[in-house]
Parts: structure tokens; sequence; C-alpha cells
């Protein structure tokens, strides 16, 4: 009986947090940045820095949170003892990111909800490849039905969410995850059989080292980041919730990258093959996997069937990952201002209703009001994923190496570990490897250094 439980409360972590990390980011986000980064070089920078700075970092949150035992700001103050600690700025930084990014986020819901209801009616898969590109500028800049599939979709996370029941999506995302990543296998064999599409394979298989410059390795870190979900809170929030011995926390967080990370690759072997195969520019930005499946999937038997179901599962993956976000705010709403679970669910949600509205907004009608060139939507993401995520992943390095000291928090997160343990190889890149690059990385987005 009670390694059964332990099993199922294990399950749950893994569950929840790949939940959280798999979404958005891995199959729109992973592949525009890719294509507007130079294909293989980006993703050999990627996986490095997964490896060498996000794993370790995604440690450090969640062992601190499982530490805390408590939501992020009441954990941090517990854990440093006292509420003026300068330190306390970590979750808050952490937070704000959350929110910030979940402004779009909940957008780009709106766009695959928009995508899943065309590829229901047919048309999608008919359409021409120019007009594939007009559609989605189109859709994407029109405020009506968007701000109405937007509002719907936050509406319905709203409910959820005061119910308490981000818990039960859980359920429903362990059998949608995995139909998920077999739908992507079985698109990825259809895109690398297209007549040209070994090339696109190499393109984004093969290193090119001569595009690996300051500002790739910026996008890189920024999108290992936001994918992972570090410097957000949300690990500090899983790991207030595992259990404070028995839990297992390297080999739990191994599971998650290995998924996350998994169907990034995935993503890019859907995408790329068809890309040249289709001729279409890599660079095509935050449209690419909205022209591109279309083709792919009119270019396939039972196309309509697997627009639907890949429009569906992805709209199912988004939605857990932004109830993930919602829920680390709802808690620390709860926990900090000891608002009831109603209350507190419906300022976020309200909160994000008024926030994904002037983002919309900000693509259409107001795409004049700009700042540094950008659209609210570039902004929001250009600061969260140059500045703010980076940032939060310093500071909990730093944290790391002044307060808790490389051997408290190898011994805290060793706890209850498996086979997988942190050991001292590790030292030298929490204390040197990591400060220096996430620091460099950080300089480099503020321009100081070029
Ligand atoms: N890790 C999530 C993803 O890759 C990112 C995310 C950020 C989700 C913020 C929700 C809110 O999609």
């Amino acid at each position: 009986m009670a390694v059964r439980e332990a099993w199922g409360s294990r399950f749950g972590f893994i569950m929840a947090t790949a939940g959280f990390a798999v979404g958005l980011g891995n199959i729109w986000r992973f592949p525009y940045m890719t294509g507007m980064n130079g294909g293989g070089a980006f993703l050999l920078v990627y996986l490095l820095i997964v490896a060498v700075i996000g794993v370790p970092l995604m440690m450090i949150e969640v062992g601190l949170g499982r530490k805390a035992q408590l939501s992020p700001i009441a954990g941090m103050a517990t854990l440093l003892g006292s509420r003026t600690n300068p330190w306390n700025v970590i979750p808050w930084m952490g937070m704000t990111a959350a929110v910030a990014i979940n402004a779009y986020y909940v957008m780009l819901i709106g766009w695959i909800v928009g995508y899943f209801v065309m590829a229901l009616s047919g048309d999608l898969n008919s359409m021409p490849a120019d007009q594939l590109q007009v559609a989605f500028t189109t859709f994407t800049t029109t405020p009506g039905p968007l701000v109405f599939y937007t509002l719907l979709s936050l509406g319905v996370m709203t409910l959820i969410i005061s119910r308490g029941l981000g818990i039960g999506l859980e359920r429903l995302a362990r059998v949608a995850m995995p139909m998920l990543f077999v739908l992507m296998i079985v698109l990825a064999i259809q895109s690398m059989t297209l007549p040209g599409a070994k090339e696109g394979l190499a393109w984004f298989l093969t290193p090119d080292f001569s595009r690996i410059n300051a500002t790739m390795v910026l996008a890189a870190l920024g999108q290992a980041f936001f994918s992972l979900g570090v410097g957000m809170a949300a690990g500090f929030a899983f790991g207030g919730y595992m259990h404070p011995r028995e839990s297992d926390v390297p080999g739990n967080i191994a599971i998650v990258v290995a998924c996350d990370t998994g169907v990034a690759i995935l993503a890019g072997l859907v995408i790329f093959p068809a890309l040249f195969a289709f001729n279409i520019a890599p660079d095509a930005g935050p449209g690419l996997l909205f022209v591109t499946m279309p083709q792919l999937f009119g270019q396939m038997p039972g196309g309509v069937f697997f627009g639907v179901a890949f429009f569906f599962l992805l709209l199912l993956a988004g939605i857990t990952s932004a109830i993930a976000i919602f829920e680390v705010i709802v808690a620390s709403l709860m926990d900090g201002y000891g608002v009831s679970r109603a209350k507190a669910s419906l300022t976020a949600g309200g909160m994000w209703a008024v926030l994904s509205t002037l983002v919309i907004l900000g693509e259409g009608p107001w795409s004049g009001v700009r700042a540094w060139g950008l659209t609210l939507f570039g902004l929001i993401d250009a600061v969260t994923t140059n500045f703010l995520l980076p940032a939060g992943g310093l500071a909990l390095v730093l944290y790391t190496v002044v307060v808790w000291k490389f051997d408290g928090f190898r011994d805290d997160v060793n706890v209850g570990a498996g086979r997988l343990r942190i050991t001292g190889l590790l030292r030298p890149a929490v204390l040197i490897l990591i400060p220096i690059a996430v620091g460099l990385v950080l300089l480099t987005s503020l321009g100081l250094i070029r």
C-alpha cells in the first residue's frame, strides 16, 4: 500500500510538471526559434544549455520548494526566516514573468482554438499555400473571433481552477499527452517521407557553427528557460507539493526534462522536413507552425482527422501549461492574502482577460503602438525570455552560491533521490559556469556587451 501511494504521488508530480513543461513552448516556439536561428547549430546550443544550465537550475528551484513545503512567496520568506530579506525578490520575479507570459499564452490558446475550428470545418487543409499565410495574418490581427476564443478558453480555465479541478485535468493530460506524442511520431514519419524532406532534416540536425553568436545563444537560453519553465516560480510551487523526504528530485526532473526535450525535437522533425518540402522560409516567425501544419495535413490520407486531432491535443497541452501557472498564482493569492479559491481565481482570470485582450489588440488595430519596434506580444516575449527568466535563473544560482551553499543544495536535493544524485561534478557548474554564463547572457541582452 505504502509503496503504491508513493509511486502514485511520484507519477502525479511527473505528470503535473511534465504537463506544465510540455506546451506551446515545445511545439509552437521551439521550431520557429530554431528556424530563425539557423537550424542545427541552434539545436546543439539549446541541448547544451538544457543539460548544463537548465537541469541544475530546475533542481535548485524544485529543491527549494520541496524544502519550504509552501507556495513560492510564503516559502521563500520561511526559508530566509524573514519577509524583508532581499532574496525574497526571487519568487516575485518568477511570478511576474509567469503573469506576463501567460498574458500572451492565453492568446496563443485562442489561436489554437481558431485553428481547431478551421480544421473541423475541413477548409484548412485545402487552402493553397499562399493563402495560409494570409489566413494566419488575418486571423491573428482581427480581434473579433480571436478575442472570443481567447476569453472563452480563459473562462473555462477559470472555472476549472476555481473548482479546484486542476488536478483532475492532469488526469486527462495523462491520456492526452502520450496520444500527442504518438500522433507527432506519425506526423514526423509523414513529413520525412515527403519529396525534398531530406534537406530539411539535414538543416535541422547538422550544426552550421558559423551561426553561433551572442544573440543566438541568448535566444537558445531564453527558449530553454521558457520551455522548462525555469524562473517562473512554478518549479518552486510544484516542489512545495512534493513529499519532503520520500520524493526523488533529480530522478523526476530527469524524466520531465527528457519528455520536454523529446517533444521539442519531435516537433522539429515534424516541421523542418515539411518546411523544406513545401519551400517555406524557416525564419517565418511565430506563424511557422500554422502555415506548415495545414499543408502537411493536406498531403496526407485522413488529413482532416489528423488536423483536428493535432490541434485538439495541442490545445490540451497548452491548457495544462497555462493552468499550472494559473494555479501557482491562485495558490499564492490564497496563501498570501487569505482569500477564497473562488475569489483568487476570478481575480487572476479577470487580470488575464484584460491583459490578453490588450495583447490581441496590440497585434491588430493597435499594432502601431510599439516600443523598440515591438508590439505588446513581442515586447512581453522579449522582456521575459531575454531578461526576466535569465535574471530569475541568475538569482536562483547566486542564492545557492551565497546562502544555500553547494553542499547544502546537494544534501537537501539528494534526500530521497534514487540512483541519479547530485555529485561534486556539479560543483564547478553551480559555483562558476552557470553564474558566469547566465550573467554574460544577461549583459548581452541588456546591450552592455556586443
Ligand atoms: N513551459 C511552458 C511551455 O513550454 C511555458 C509556459 C510558460 C506555460 C508560461 C505557461 C505559462 O509551453
